[in-house]
């Protein structure tokens, strides 16, 4: 029997690097899926010019009132796209606000985040650069759950990254982002595999 592709709902708010990881994944056959909409609370975000460029319908949201998470008229404007588009997991590839009700009830364990620490240690912005101030030895990049707390969501996977001396966070950075592109695409494809099989 064929198993049915899983839908994907990607936001983000930035260039789009994990969400590049996402679609060769998809194009090499490691994750059954698709990606049916891309949507950004940045209207010149690079993830939005590339899911164009790969013919992925691609919105804009437009908050005007806060900067750290969406009104709930919006977010449930957002939660109603997703569904529209049958998305049966939601990635949040660089997403930069909190996640609030009307999208968490909407995807109850069905959305997942990158973010580039060991989680629990460093929530929250530049995650890289508090590992650095810290003085750690070590850090690396987390694949959660998503919870209405800021990065708090229950863990799915990590990978560990060295910190090495001389490291800057710009070096730093990039080899937490070489590992998040193996990590959220494994784990894509695992989620995806469990929901198409359910
Ligand atoms: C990644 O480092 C991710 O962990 C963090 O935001 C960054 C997004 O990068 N949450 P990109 O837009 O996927 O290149």
């Amino acid at each position: 029997m064929r198993l049915a592709m899983v839908k994907l709902g990607v936001l983000g708010s930035g260039k789009g690097s994990n969400f590049a990881a996402i679609l060769e994944g998809i194009s090499s056959g490691q994750i059954p899926a698709r990606v049916e909409i891309v949507m950004s609370d940045h209207a010149n975000a690079g993830i939005l010019e590339l899911a164009r460029s790969s013919g992925i319908p691609a919105e804009t949201i437009t908050e005007p009132r806060f900067k750290t998470r969406l009104s709930e008229d919006i977010e449930a404007a957002v939660a109603e796209k997703l569904k529209a588009a049958h998305v049966g997991l939601v990635v949040l590839a660089g997403y930069m606000r909190m996640v609030k009700a009307p999208l968490l009830e909407a995807f109850p364990h069905r959305m997942i985040n990158i973010h580039p620490s060991l989680l629990p240690q460093f929530p929250g912005l530049d995650a890289w650069k508090q590992a650095l101030e810290a003085g750690a030895t070590e850090t690396g990049c987390t694949v959660h759950y998503v919870d209405d707390g800021m990065d708090t969501g229950k863990i799915i996977a990590q990978e560990r990254v060295p910190i090495l001396p001389g490291d800057s966070p710009t070096s730093l950075h990039a080899r937490i982002q070489a590992a998040e592109h193996r990590l959220l695409p494994r784990v894509v494809a695992e989620l995806c595999s469990e929901i198409s099989g359910l």
